[in-house]
């Protein structure tokens, strides 16, 4: 490690990007709390990232943008946090589940023996943003909208943009609010979750329009996360054709394999925070004032908190995961995404005797903040 004002690694070099889960690891390892201009102080063990997420008071969470409830720190995070919960419970999941195995089941409709498939633009970026118009009451059609802001938000995020995240932002609040007035003007016959958000008061006082835009870009991007996890899943079921037909035979193993192959191969790189207080991480001195983040991909590959980390194992207990993170900003959104992953991997092995990937070499992944794929071309029997 270096001397007074490290620069130990470079986030958007050629060869991390190459393939970030082997360059994680080996960062891990090598030098597990690093730092650069791009990310500040990254943290790579799971131990010291569960640490940060079991203190908040330490670790901030505010952001210099509205974001609800991510951005926020205790007691204004829990206030959030409690008004938004019902719309992820059992009764809203319940509700939630025909209207995706339909959309799922629509998508792989037209898929038959023999055919190839891109599966990404094919399937998982159109299911789970059809799957959130749905439930928000929205048209259908709305999905292509939502998946180009979802988009040139993980660009603007890499390229640091902020005159393209501005853009894009005021596009976004646009979207929204057209939405929100359409409402006002012709309500629904059926309560959906966009009229339960136009209802939600915290402290007695009604959501306003910015902070539904506010809620909504966190949940879009929240898609952006489960699309990208269903081209890794598939690209494993893919080439692990044994566990393919394992769960085939025997679906209700497919929650078990979505954790663990999940937290091998993360979909999500890094989420941030910022320290209230000068400390110490693993010998490091790190001001106050500092960004942090944390690196989940690395985390979940620990050998220290698993066995054969790189091993998928689908009766492995996941508890101790990061997948979703932990602490009071666990993945508000996790019962939908899991629902949402479940029932597309259910369909898609129910309605198919097999499928393997097309080409012999891996596809090309997304980069920072993500690590899914633009491409995966799928040959389906
Ligand atoms: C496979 C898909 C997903 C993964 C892997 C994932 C992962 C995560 C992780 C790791 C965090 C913790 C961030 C932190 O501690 O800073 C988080 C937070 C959050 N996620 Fe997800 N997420 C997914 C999908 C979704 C979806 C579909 C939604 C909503 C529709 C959603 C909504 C949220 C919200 C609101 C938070 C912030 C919670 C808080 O601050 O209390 N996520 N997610």
């Amino acid at each position: 490690m270096s001397g007074e004002r490290p620069d130990d690694w470079s986030p958007l070099g050629a060869s991390i990007l190459k393939d970030q889960r082997r360059a994680y690891d080996e960062m891990r390892e090598r030098c597990p709390v690093a730092h650069s201009e791009f990310m500040g102080w990254s943290l790579f063990r799971h131990e010291e990232i569960a640490a940060v997420l079991a203190d908040s008071e330490t670790y901030s969470n505010v952001s210099q943008f509205l974001a609800i409830p991510n951005g926020m720190d205790p007691p204004d995070h829990g206030r959030y946090r409690k008004a938004l919960d019902p719309n992820f419970d059992r009764e809203q999941m319940a509700r939630v589940e025909p209207l995706a195995r339909g959309i799922a089941a629509g998508l792989l409709g037209p898929l038959h023996s023999g055919i190839e498939v891109e599966f990404i633009n094919a399937f998982a970026t159109p299911f789970a943003l059809k799957t959130l118009c749905a439930i928000l009451g929205w048209s259908e059609r709305q999905w292509d909208c939502l998946g180009g802001w979802v988009h040139g938000s993980q660009q603007a995020a890499f390229n640091k943009d902020p005159v393209a995240g501005k853009h894009l932002a005021s596009l976004f609040s646009e979207h929204v609010k057209a939405n929100l007035d359409a409402r006002l003007d012709f309500p629904n016959d059926v309560a959906d979750t966009t009229d339960a958000l136009m209802r939600t008061e915290v402290d007695g006082v009604p959501l306003d329009d910015d902070q539904i835009v506010s809620i909504l870009r966190n949940w879009t991007a929240g898609q952006g996360t489960v699309a990208a996890s269903l081209g890794i899943l598939v690209l494993h079921l893919a080439q692990e054709t044994d566990l393919q037909e394992r769960l085939r035979k025997d679906p209700s193993l497919v929650p078990a394999a979505i954790e663990e192959i999940l937290r091998t191969d993360g979909p999500l790189v890094a989420n941030p925070r910022i320290t209230t207080r000068a400390v110490k991480i693993n010998g490091r001195s790190i001001p106050k004032g500092a960004h942090l983040t944390l690196m989940w991909i690395a985390a979940n590959r620990d050998p220290r908190a698993f066995e054969e980390p790189g091993a998928v194992k689908i009766e492995r207990d996941t508890a101790d995961g990061l997948v979703w993170g932990q602490g009071i900003h666990f993945c508000q959104g996790a019962p939908l995404a899991r629902l949402e992953l479940r029932v597309a991997i259910e369909e898609l092995l129910a309605k198919t005797k097999g499928f393997e990937l097309v080409g012999d070499n891996d596809p090309d992944r997304d980069v920072f903040p993500g690590n899914g794929f633009a491409n995966l071309p799928l040959r389906f029997s």
